[in-house]
């Protein structure tokens, strides 16, 4: 409801009346001016939220080799390596990994603690096996538990290759539903 303002006398006085064009001509210009604060403000807070994601994204990932490194059907042990040298608290450690060659472009980058209680495992090319040196753990090439106590098959990376080059990414637990999609189709 619009208030009226009273004069001297008490008498009812009203706001000077602005032309239309000019109240459009204030809404553009302080629009205007809205939205530059808003760009000047907004980017740097942007960049200031964005770029660590970006720098966790690239961190993620670890050299792991040349194609050329991993024989078709063999399994490799192998140290791999963050791609960008990370000054301290990012810093990003080398992991050993174990790379098996799948064929067809498909690999399995398997984490190398035992699912029990995390004994690094041994792979023996003689026996097909990976072996847990600490309580009997066996695991088939693929990362199935074959003997043990441990409870579930060996974690894998995931992993992309890019111009001739494996990379591995986060790890992820296979779970039975995993399993078989990983075993069967990847
Ligand atoms: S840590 Fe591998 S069986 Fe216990």
């Amino acid at each position: 409801m619009e208030r009226k303002a009273s004069g001297p006398l008490g008498e009812s006085v009203s706001p000077p009346a602005v032309a239309p064009g000019r109240r459009r001509l204030l809404t553009v210009v302080l629009g205007g001016i809205l939205t530059a604060i808003a760009g000047v403000v907004g980017a740097p807070l942007a960049a200031f939220f964005a770029l660590p994601a970006l720098r966790l994204s690239e961190r993620r990932w670890l050299e792991v080799g040349r194609l050329a490194e991993f024989p078709e059907g063999e399994i490799k042990k192998v140290l791999a390596r963050p791609l960008t040298a990370q000054a301290w608290p990012y810093e990003t450690p080398r992991v050993t990994v174990y790379v098996l060659n799948r064929g067809a472009g498909k690999f399995t980058v398997f984490n190398i603690h035992c699912t029990h209680v995390g004994c690094p495992v041994r792979w023996n090319p003689q026996a097909g096996r990976f072996f847990s040196p600490c309580h009997g753990g066996v695991f088939d090439r693929d990362g199935r538990v074959l003997a043990g106590p441990p409870p579930r098959p060996l974690d894998r990376y995931e992993y992309k290759v890019e111009k001739g080059v494996l990379y591995a990414g986060r790890a992820y637990k296979v779970t039975e539903r995993l399993e078989f999609r990983e075993w069967h189709h990847a």
